[in-house]
């Protein structure tokens, strides 16, 4: 495998409106970021992933684009971000930015000159179809509820919006609009940006060769992903994608891509691929609150095992895979996949380490380093997102109370990774001297970044020790290019495997029962390298892992 820049990445990715404001405006800003570097230096991370700063009018929080190339007032000026990625560098920090070039926003001056005239040639830059009948042209369903398509006044035309109406599609079959968009790209890696995480970019392709299909809800719409989701062609656009921008300046890039099919990964992400990495989610439809694994959590994470397991195996072979358990598109893991009753110091930290030392990058996700938890809400009122309030409004017409929906709500939405991080038990959890954008969860008073700070028991300190073992200088060449190996399959509730390399054995386990468990063990240990406990409790040929204990050691013994 050729080495590669970014292949020792430690990655944490900001939502900047809920990351830190400087300003009083009550919205997080790049300055907030510049701030906040010595903290990310010294937690340990090398790169960052910012959520969408560019211009926007914010219908889907800065995922409605409507000027690539100018930074979003609210976030601050094109000039500071150019001095974040400066200072950044400085500290041995490479900024990606994120790239959403499946859709642009409805004030995109693209898609307004297009609504002016349907005949100039930035209508053919979106998907605009006649309708029929008087309906659209098909019963697609938008991803984030309602039609996919949206009339266009005065004409039976309409356009198509996978996400919100304010979203509209790009249509990447158009050679010239193609080129504007590498264009763009290359102007920000000129700037010196280290790459991007590349957003909804399964969606690129459209499959056009039906009309209507069977319903599949009360809406007379149908979720069509086959139709919409890694349509064959995409190749074309992700190829050509890759050797006119990324390629050429030896980037990082990260794709959002929901269900490759494990035969398709190689031609992702193996040596030739599309992208570096990819983000995949195979492993974050687990909700321990689901009715299918409430009564029984150690079912849900045997399932959970095999499914990061069945991944590694490509891993070890190919490529590399982002290492996540949160993003802002989830509720916080530990209301996931935690039952609520066992929620404690050693839950929290076994699970931050659960599939960090897999064959991957590691990315973390701002507040999961302080434990930040969901924040359940009185009223849909409270929330925010427009995605939020389709589903509920779907909720209710599917039929279920209004009470089950807000419940059900307060569970599954992603709005709770967005409130913003608690730094500090002062005002507004140290994140603005204004008025906050988005409610800061009342449990800022206990959980904040300054009370863990300097305690050495902390969540905090434990991530930055986990972090720190991960980059050690002898161990760093098995982290990221040795092989993993599952071990303890048959133990239940146990995610335990070896990574290997050459001579060296580091053996990872995470107990993720409520209750010890005795493993065998006849290894011999050269080195505790990370422990949730203060010891290890061994016998003659075996070891006992007390409730959440995780351990990671480099064994004496080579293979
Ligand atoms: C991605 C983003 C999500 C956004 C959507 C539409 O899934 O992560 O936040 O709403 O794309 O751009
Ligand atoms: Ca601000």
């Amino acid at each position: 495998m050729n080495k590669k820049w970014w292949h020792n990445t430690i990655g944490y990715q900001i939502y900047p409106k809920s990351f830190q404001d400087t300003n009083g405006d009550g919205i997080g800003d790049i300055r907030g970021i510049i701030q906040k570097l010595d903290y990310l230096q010294d937690l340990g991370i090398n790169v960052i992933w910012i959520c969408p700063i560019y211009q926007s009018p914010m219908v889907d929080h800065g995922y409605d684009i409507s000027d690539y190339e100018l930074v979003d007032s609210s976030f601050g000026t094109n000039d500071e971000l150019e001095e974040l990625i400066h200072k950044a560098e400085k500290k041995g920090i490479k900024v990606l930015l994120d790239l959403v070039v499946n859709h642009t926003s409805d004030q995109h001056k693209w898609f307004q000159k297009a609504m002016d005239n349907l005949e100039s040639k930035y209508a053919d830059y979106y998907i605009i179809k006649e309708g029929v009948n008087g309906e659209p042209p098909n019963n697609w369903r938008s991803i984030f509820g309602g039609s996919a398509w949206e009339k266009i006044r005065n004409t039976n035309q309409y356009y198509l919006h996978l996400f919100t109406k304010g979203q509209p599609d790009l249509n990447w079959e158009n050679k010239e609009l193609r080129e504007v968009l590498y264009e763009m790209i290359n102007r920000w890696l000129e700037k010196g940006v280290g790459g991007f995480r590349i957003d909804a970019i399964s969606h690129l392709k459209k499959d056009f060769s039906y009309n209507n299909l069977p319903a599949d809800g009360p809406d007379g719409l149908v979720s069509g992903w086959d139709y919409f989701r890694n349509v064959e062609g995409i190749e074309m656009f992700l190829n050509e994608l890759k050797e006119k921008t990324f390629k050429v300046y030896d980037s990082l890039t990260i794709g959002e891509i929901d269900d490759v099919r494990s035969d398709d990964l190689e031609r992702y992400i193996g040596e030739e691929g599309y992208f570096s990495s990819i983000f995949d989610f195979c492993h974050t439809r687990y909700r321990v609150r689901d009715t299918k694994w409430r009564s029984n959590p150690i079912k849900m994470v045997n399932e959970l095992r095999d499914k990061l397991f069945s991944k590694q195996e490509f891993a070890n072979e190919h490529g590399f895979l982002c290492n996540f358990i949160e993003n802002h598109d989830l509720p916080r893991a530990i209301d996931r996949l935690i039952p609520q009753k066992d929620i404690n110091y050693y839950s929290k930290s076994m699970l931050g380490a659960v599939n960090f030392y897999l064959k991957g990058i590691p990315f973390l996700y701002q507040g999961q380093e302080i434990g930040m938890r969901d924040y359940p809400k009185e009223s849909v009122k409270e929330y925010k997102d427009l995605t939020t309030y389709n589903q509920y409004k779907e909720h209710l017409a599917r039929g279920i109370s209004a009470e089950d929906v807000l419940q059900k709500i307060n569970i599954e939405t992603r709005e709770h990774s967005r409130t913003p991080v608690q730094w500090t038990d002062g005002k507004n959890a140290g994140f603005t001297e204004g008025s906050p954008w988005f409610d800061i969860n009342p449990n800022y008073v206990e959980i904040n970044y300054k009370r863990q700070q300097s305690n050495p028991g902390s969540l905090f300190s434990f991530y930055k020790r986990m972090i720190a073992v991960r980059k050690r200088v002898n161990l760093m060449d098995t982290f990221i290019y040795g092989k993993t190996l599952p071990r303890y399959l048959h133990n239940s509730g146990v995610i335990a495997y070896e990574r290997i390399q050459k001579n060296q054995r580091i053996l990872v386990i995470n107990n993720c029962n409520n209750g010890p468990v005795v493993l065998e063990f006849k290894e011999g240990i050269k080195e505790i390298l990370l422990n949730n406990y203060n010891d290890l409790v061994t016998g003659h040929s075996d070891i006992k892992l007390m409730p959440f204990q995780v351990i990671v050691m480099e064994l004496s013994k080579s293979v």
